[in-house]
């Protein structure tokens, strides 16, 4: 069944173009208590990096190294949602969106990462928290979105393997104040992206490089997301326990034997060495050898606990080649299929990959309730013309991927919800505000919002009834 409902929620300002975008932009029904929502993390939207007790995380000092950004910006107003929260969650209300993924920061909650915590911090999750409810906005937390309290990199970080309890009670801490309203809790946001590009690429907060490095703050990052929700379980048995992870299938980008070789190590860096050791207590064939020194005692039982659901970022299918240089796997990305298209970001525009992903988890590893956690596009947009701001390459980005989570659903996935990235324009990492994710587009120097075409699209799509 095709629902008909449409984009052009600003077609009275285009009413020639009504008919032809609502047959372009019709989307399929999904299940009635699918779950709608939007992602965000703290660090690339809060701001206020120096207030309410707050102290520096890892990317706030990465930031400040010459260089490191593309753009020469950094975190410390973003898009203020530390001030502009109720506006935001005014415009999850208004836009129909069930549910919101944002994520606590550590260094202020517990701003030298172990000790003391930090009432001051936890208030404003908790006036975030009870925002969202009064606007019937169901509130799901990350844990840990890759900001590290600097004072822990500087007791070794991921690379420490005290990690795995300092971060159980962060994550006690924070569950004892907002549990009674959140019940749904990812521990950690796409550990092996961190591993990777933290600790072995270095073009990622801590910055730190080598394969060596890569293996440790992988392996410590499981062991800490196993240990936390064995945690949280022990303390608030009602919740709703999971991680997220980034997932993409890895092509070859040629039919050479060593390119295929190549895609096999990287699946293993990217996507296994996170699903495995979580839902079968083991590391993948191609790294097995590589983690056992770093393996002690009951650490895979620890690592594989049971979790309520799986949070999927998606955003293309990965093409790779064998690079014998490359710090990540000995692969590097390659050329990807002729007339593909791709964002602004150069990501492929690959929709179909998001089902092939789905089936993975189904096939592969008993097929656990999954949400698409994050999924979205960066595009150049037109800055807001009239209070309109035109994405009609990130709406049909959306709609496509909408349509696939409908085919992995027809499939017998266990797809149970669709998160976009992003609600608002924000720090994107290395890449810094120049980057534009958002379905809601933040005026840097003023921070005002201007909903996007996209947005609209979102919200007649989630619209109830
Ligand atoms: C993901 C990150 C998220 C954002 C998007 C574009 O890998 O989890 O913070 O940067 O990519």
């Amino acid at each position: 069944m095709i629902r008909r409902r449409t984009f052009l929620a600003a077609s009275a300002a285009l009413p020639f173009l009504a008919a032809r975008a609502r047959a372009q932009m019709a989307v399929p029904k999904l299940p009635a208590d699918f779950v709608w929502g939007a992602s965000t993390s703290c660090f690339q939207i809060e701001g206020a990096v120096r207030e309410g007790g707050r102290a520096d995380s890892i990317w706030d000092v990465f930031a400040r190294e010459p260089g490191r950004i593309a753009d020469g910006t950094n975190a410390d107003v973003a898009a203020d949602h530390y001030h502009r929260y109720p506006e935001d969650v005014d415009l999850l209300a208004a836009g129909h969106f069930r549910a919101y993924r944002f994520s606590t920061a550590w260094p202020r909650i517990v701003p030298e990462g172990t000790g003391p915590v930090n009432p001051a911090g936890l208030d404003f999750y908790d006036r975030l928290v009870d925002q969202l409810l009064e606007k019937g906005v169901q509130p799901w937390a990350c844990l840990y979105h890759w900001d590290l309290p600097q004072a822990l990199q500087q007791r070794g970080g991921w690379h420490n393997r005290d990690i795995a309890g300092w971060f159980a009670d962060y994550a006690q801490a924070t569950v004892g104040r907002l549990g009674d309203r959140v019940k749904h809790w990812a521990m950690l946001n796409e550990p092996s992206v961190h591993a990777i590009f933290g600790h072995a690429v270095g073009n990622h907060a801590p910055g730190l490089t080598g394969w060596p490095s890569y293996l440790k703050a992988q392996h410590h990052q499981n062991l800490a997301q196993g240990t936390a929700i064995a945690a949280l379980r022990a303390q608030k048995p009602d919740l709703v326990l999971g991680t997220v992870f980034s997932l993409q299938p890895v092509l070859p980008s040629t039919d050479k034997p060593e390119d295929a070789a190549a895609a096999q190590r990287f699946d293993a860096a990217w996507n296994t060495n996170n699903l495995d050791p979580l839902f079968k207590g083991i590391y993948p064939a191609a790294y097995a050898d590589q983690f056992a020194p770093l393996i002690k005692g009951d650490d895979m039982a620890r690592i594989k606990v049971a979790v309520d659901f799986l949070g999927v970022n998606y955003y293309g299918r990965a093409h790779v080649v064998n690079d014998p240089d490359s710090v990540l796997a000995q692969a590097g990305w390659g050329p990807q299929p002729p007339g593909t298209r791709t964002t602004a970001m150069g990501w492929p525009i690959e929709p179909q990959g998001l089902v092939e992903v789905m089936r993975r988890l189904r096939d592969e590893y008993a097929n656990p309730p999954a949400f698409i956690m994050e999924n979205g596009a960066c595009f150049d947009d037109p800055p807001p013309r009239n209070g309109v701001v035109d994405d009609p390459e990130r709406a049909a980005f959306i709609r496509q991927h909408i349509i696939a989570c409908r085919a992995a659903v027809d499939e017998g996935c266990a797809l149970r919800g669709y998160f976009v990235w992003s609600l608002l324009d924000n720090f994107e990492w290395a890449e810094g505000l120049r980057r534009r994710f958002g379905i809601v587009h933040v005026d840097f120097a003023t921070l005002k919002r201007t909903p996007k075409e996209s947005y609209r699209f979102l919200a007649e799509v989630m619209k109830p009834g």
